[in-house]
């Protein structure tokens, strides 16, 4: 299911499904206590201070423009590569992000192919689109996308497809760029593998005299192992009139933007390179093969984070772990578990393998046993659920309660102290505290229109192999007898019982195998005669 929770544009937290209306706001201010001692505490006031940092550190004199417009013919797919995901994003969404806290006048995204599916993406994020139809290549991106960067005197150009790069690079960019004066600034990095990837031609020093594409490398060139990212700063006075020389003169017949560092180049105007710290935010996607790479990469990133934060992951190359996903202290994560979504883990909890955890909240010392599917679900402190068990939509387990093996919930409330230990379904169901669910229980809720609810009180005892068929209540301390099919309500402290009432038939057994071997005898001898 789509993600629970979005930040809305003024940071708050929106919960775009109606089940959790209210649900985290409540969880999180029942743990507040602890947090105020806490780990969460540290990671509020991380945040808060790095945003402080950021809101005081702005580029009000840099547009960021990202081109996005291209369709990525390599990764051979109908979706549009800078809606492909890595790290749990579209790649486009961690280049915006990245952006944002730059801090910059405007952010510009060049939106082309699949224009309104990526436009969905970046806007809500504070950027605003430019459509380039047709994409006629990275240099016309810039051309339609003028009137848009406006009065900026610097710009910088992203690439959609390139999504590790971080904020601190980007400003550092910005900085190396305004302190050497230059009319463009190029970030590079050094690969061992620098195919695919157009090549730095520099002239001595820091400064560049062209950008070579792959394509038009020769012999000698092909050694050449510094590779220009497609990110630049631009002064926007100088970049206008190089990119108004530009011509198609390349096989696809596309404007180039590189192209337009050698006219830099050949006008006198500096160009500088500046090779990244980290070479794996150069990183592109135009394979498969390229979106695993960057994959991978997010996917170390977020569990060195973690780890940091003091939780404990075993076989971390196992674990996988979106980029909102918060954990607790001292939380033990088995191999191969999945945390996804805006999942919240508490402190001290232990989620075993194969688990996978997707838009959830567990509070702190939550017992996850292996192999449990927990789906956009509230799990409040102290419940242990599982080997084997699912909770879909809207479940919430209250303080203390057990959900054993094989067992699914559904949309269901269970109390505090309460048990589900094996083979049940509980659909559509508010079960109070201290009550004990029987194996095979079933909740027949749904009639094949509609789906029912079913009510059941304290400290009540649903025998094994039960079935419940809502519209139907259980009272407090009531009994079900096992192998009941309950079709009234049961009132509080009664017993109910719905089944056929037993008869013993005496010495039936005995007669029986007497007439059977009577009828046998015949049949043998006569098969001897033959
Ligand atoms: C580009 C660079 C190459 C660099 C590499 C780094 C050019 C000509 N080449 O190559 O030097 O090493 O990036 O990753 O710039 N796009 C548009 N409109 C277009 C064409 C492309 O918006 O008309 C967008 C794409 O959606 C993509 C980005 O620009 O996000 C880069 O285009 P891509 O086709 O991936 O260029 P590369 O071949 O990777
Ligand atoms: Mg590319």
């Amino acid at each position: 299911m789509a993600a629970a929770l979005h930040l809305g544009l003024d940071g708050r937290k929106v919960n775009s499904e109606p089940h959790l209306q209210g649900m985290y706001p409540r969880f999180w201010r029942e743990s507040s206590a602890r947090r105020r001692t806490g780990l969460k505490r540290r990671i509020v006031k991380r945040g808060r201070a790095r945003d402080n940092a950021l809101v005081m550190a702005k580029n009000k004199d840099v547009a960021i423009l990202i081109l996005a417009a291209g369709k990525g013919t390599r990764l051979k797919s109908s979706l549009a590569k800078v809606l492909h995901a890595a790290g749990g994003r579209p790649l486009v969404e961690h280049v915006v992000r990245a952006c944002v806290r730059v801090g910059p006048k405007k952010i510009v995204v060049v939106v082309g192919h699949q224009a309104e599916k990526v436009q969905a993406v970046v806007e809500p994020l504070g950027a605003e689109t430019v459509l380039q139809q047709p994409q006629n290549g990275t240099g016309h991106a810039l051309l339609v996308s003028r009137r848009a960067i406006g009065n900026a005197k610097y710009v910088v150009v992203l690439p959609g497809d390139a999504p590790l790069v971080r904020t601190e690079t980007l400003r550092s960019l910005i900085q190396q760029h305004k302190k050497g004066q230059a009319a463009a600034t190029i970030l590079t990095a050094v690969l061992a593998d620098p195919s695919g990837y157009g090549r730095i031609l520099r002239k001595g020093g820091d400064n560049v005299a062209a950008i070579i594409e792959e394509s038009q490398l020769t012999e000698e060139q092909r050694e050449l192992n510094e590779i220009n990212s497609s990110m630049y700063c631009f002064t926007t006075a100088k970049l206008w009139p190089a990119l108004a020389e530009l011509k198609p003169n390349n096989k696809h017949r596309e404007i180039y933007l590189t192209d337009a560092i050698g006219v830099l180049n050949a006008k006198g105007e500096t160009v500088l390179a500046e090779i990244a710290g980290d070479s794996r935010e150069m990183l592109g996607c135009n394979t498969r093969a390229d979106l695993a790479g960057v994959d991978h990469t997010f996917r170390d990133w977020k569990r060195e984070a973690l780890m940091r934060d003091g939780v404990t992951i075993q076989l971390p190359e196992t674990v996988l772990v979106d980029p909102d996903v918060l954990v607790g202290e001292d939380t033990v994560i088995e191999p191969c578990v999945q945390l996804l979504g805006k999942t919240k883990i508490g402190a001290r909890c232990v989620v075993k393998t194969g688990s996978v955890v997707h838009d959830s909240v567990l509070g702190d010392e939550v017992v996850v046993e292996a192999h449990c599917m927990i789906s956009a679900s509230r799990l409040d402190s102290d419940v242990v659920v599982g080997p084997f068990a699912r909770m879909r939509m809207e479940t919430h387990l209250k303080c203390g309660s057990r959900i054993g093996n094989f067992v699914e919930l559904k949309k269901s409330v269970v109390g505090e102290g309460t048990k589900a230990m094996h083979l049940t379904y509980l659909g559509d169901a508010r079960i109070g505290s201290k009550t004990n669910i029987g194996a095979g229980t079933i909740t027949c809720n749904y009639d094949g229109f509609h789906k029912h609810p079913t009510t059941i009180g304290n400290k009540v005892f649903i025998g094994s192999d039960s079935a419940l068929v809502a519209p139907v209540k259980v009272g407090h301390g009531a009994y079900v007898a096992a192998g009941s099919t309950i079709t009234d309500n049961v009132p509080a402290d009664a017993l109910g019982i719905a089944r056929g009432r037993q008869t013993n038939k005496k010495g039936w057994a005995s007669k029986k195998r007497r007439e059977l071997t009577a009828a046998e005898k015949p049949a043998k001898h006569s098969k001897k005669r033959q």
